[in-house]
């Protein structure tokens, strides 16, 4: 079957086409279009992302970003009957009605579109900027009721752990299959979770960040050492160049701590970390490159020692068959290698990691499990369910 995803919980406009086959154990995926408009920029500005800013950007770039999806799928073909049923054009712009900058952009573009041939449309719905997950789903109900194809919602972060099915980047064995029982870590600008499942789609979250998430930090650590946004890659940067040109005799000033590190549980905390950095930081006369680099391994260190040994912990408990690490972090190279030495200490885990591509928000991974989601209740999702609604803190079960 064919696919429509939609993305907009944060500050990526995402639009792609998937075609899915086979069985949770064993799936198939062609991925036909997968068009990501990043926000960044305009963020960067303000350090970080401005929910009501990201909204507008969603509104404005989603029907280019879907025209082009189409294009890519070769599903688009210009429309000769532009003209929408009395009854649907009451409904649709009733859903629109907040939506003025995609209200207009629909009626000018849309109905331009022949309906593409695809069977269901997947959109994000959670977690996220509630301004930002009205701006897909409305667009999403839109659609639906001018294409007649079902709607089926879908949590994000499910997202993230079913985007390690797509072409994998670190992949023990050939095939990227999903093996239960398995284990999720999930990081993220906004998450940081360690995540059991024993069954197909039901999740159990065995811990999670009581503060700040994994790239939250990274960004704000980011910030005090006067990098740009988004902070992750910039600080990966520095890290790695510090590591390259510190050699084995130098003599390490900066000491970071790790916390949580010896609890008993799943648990994370991130946010004293990014204090120790502010204190050292003002405790130093000042900052160059160098300390730069040396702060920025430090903290990534740090990170990287305390995400392995909660996950090495919950191997040894849960014995999973697949380990999952998915999230915008994953990009981190150091952290990607990290996990493929853990996962050497256990022979019957094997690791899943989605292709860099794939790591960061995209509309794939919302595509995939709106597959499973389908897989899950034909019947019902053969109607869009009447009051899904936008929902900031969803959480994963
Ligand atoms: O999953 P994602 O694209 O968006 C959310 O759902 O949050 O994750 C974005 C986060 C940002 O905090 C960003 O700084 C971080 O992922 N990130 C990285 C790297 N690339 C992106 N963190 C560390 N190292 C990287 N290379
Ligand atoms: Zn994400």
């Amino acid at each position: 079957m064919k696919i429509l995803a939609i993305e907009t919980s944060c500050d990526e406009t995402a639009v792609s086409v998937i075609e899915a086959a086979g069985t949770y154990k064993s799936p198939t995926f062609k991925v036909l279009g997968n068009v990501v408009h990043s926000q960044v920029p305009l963020h960067a500005e303000w350090m970080g992302v401005v929910p009501n800013l990201a909204k507008r950007e969603h509104a404005t770039n989603l029907v280019p970003v879907l025209t082009q999806s189409l294009k890519q799928a070769g599903l688009f073909a210009q429309s000769e009957n532009k003209n929408l049923k009395s009854g649907n054009k009451k409904k649709i712009l009733k859903i629109l009605e907040r939506e003025n900058e995609l209200a207009k952009l629909f009626s000018e573009s849309i109905l331009n579109i022949e309906p593409p041939k695809i069977d269901a449309i997947a959109v994000t719905y959670g977690p996220g900027l509630e301004p930002a997950l009205w701006t897909g789903i409305n667009f999403a109900k839109a659609l639906s009721l001018l294409w007649k194809k079902p709607i089926v919602p879908i949590n994000h972060m499910e997202g993230h752990i079913l985007s390690a099915l797509l072409p994998p980047e670190i992949v023990d064995e050939k095939d990227p299959r999903i093996k239960l029982p398995a284990l999720a870590l999930l990081i993220s600008g906004g998450h940081t979770e360690l995540v059991l499942i024993k069954d197909w789609l039901k999740y159990k979250v065995i811990g999670h960040t009581r503060d700040d998430a994994v790239g939250e930090a990274f960004d704000k650590v980011a910030r005090m050492l006067g990098l740009p946004y988004p902070g992750g890659p910039e600080i990966s940067r520095l890290a790695g160049e510090f590591e390259k040109n510190s050699g084995n005799n130098y003599a390490k000033k900066i000491v970071l701590p790790r916390p949580m590190i010896n609890s008993k549980d799943y648990d994370f905390s991130f946010s004293g970390l990014k204090t120790a950095v502010l204190y050292t930081i003002k405790k130093l006369p000042g900052l160059n490159d160098n300390i730069k680099k040396e702060i920025a391994y430090e903290f990534e260190q740090s990170v990287i020692d305390v995400l392995a040994s909660k996950t090495r912990q919950a191997i040894e408990e849960f014995k999973p068959k697949t380990l999952i690490i998915g999230g915008g972090v994953i990009a981190n190279k150091k952290i990607r290698e990290t996990f493929r030495k853990v996962v050497r200490d256990f022979p019957t885990t094997t690791l899943l990691i989605p292709h860099l591509k794939y790591s960061t928000d995209n509309a794939t991974m919302i595509g995939i499990a709106g597959y499973f989601r389908w897989l899950d209740n034909k019947k019902l999702h053969k109607k869009t369910p009447k009051n899904f609604r936008a929902t900031g803190n969803l959480v994963l079960r």
